[in-house]
């Protein structure tokens, strides 16, 4: 979700209005998926390297985030959304982590929709993490190295029992994928937007899934 500070810049107002701007087509495009039948959104909130931002402009994400989670769990309940979250968690503020492990824990029911948040995640953390966690079980000797292969290391990662992502949007015409998903958009489809990250609505989704439908996946093969 890119461009949040530019479109406001655009409009000559703060930053923090883009975010706020930004959260209302989160809103939009969590119904659009549920309408199309797109079982799994996946969100980059907020990365790793967003901790480098000023001091005011993470605290001003972290209230939005905080009020997002506050005010978004009757419509989770209404839309019948199950929301996850992946990226070092325990980096978040005590209270916005409080408000997501409830809301987690409150939608695990739900069906309709996986929305899955990226926040503090960077992809080659994640894959640090999971060899770590296999090193570390090798050097206990419960594993063996030629044991470990594609399906095991996957099964480490955050998004262990999330499918891979068919397509990848990135807005703001950045050509670029900084640190997201790096194991798992393998083979995903990419479209970029010219849009600002506020500016892409229930038609902007609908036209990137038509454009992934054109679009030929052959995994390697012919
Ligand atoms: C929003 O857009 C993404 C977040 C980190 C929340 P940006 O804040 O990156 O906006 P630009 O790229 O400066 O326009
Ligand atoms: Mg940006």
């Amino acid at each position: 979700m890119d461009g949040n500070g530019r479109w406001a810049k655009e409009r000559g107002l703060p930053r923090r209005e883009g975010h706020r701007a930004g959260a209302e087509s989160v809103r939009e495009i969590t119904h659009t998926c549920i309408d199309l039948g797109v079982e799994f959104l996946t969100l980059y909130a907020f990365s790793s390297e967003n901790w480098n931002r000023p001091p005011a402009e993470v605290s001003a994400l972290m209230n939005l985030l905080d009020r997002f989670l506050s005010e978004k769990s009757k419509d989770l309940d209404q839309q019948n959304i199950r929301l996850l979250a992946i990226g070092q968690l325990d980096r978040l503020p005590r209270k916005t982590r409080g408000l997501l492990d409830k809301l987690i824990d409150r939608t695990s029911h739900h069906s309709a929709l996986t929305l899955v948040l990226a926040l503090s995640y960077g992809g080659r953390e994640e894959i640090v993490e999971a060899a770590r966690s296999l090193a570390a079980n090798a050097a206990a000797g419960t594993l063996a190295p030629e044991e470990i292969d594609t399906a095991l290391f996957a099964s480490r990662l955050q998004t262990a029992g999330i499918p891979d992502p068919d397509l990848l949007i990135r807005t703001s015409g950045e050509m670029r994928i900084s640190n997201f998903l790096l194991w798992q958009i393998s083979y995903a489809e990419i479209v970029i937007i010219k849009k600002f990250w506020p500016d892409f609505r229930r038609n902007d989704l609908t036209e990137a899934v038509q454009e992934y439908q054109r679009r030929h996946r052959r995994f390697g093969t012919l």
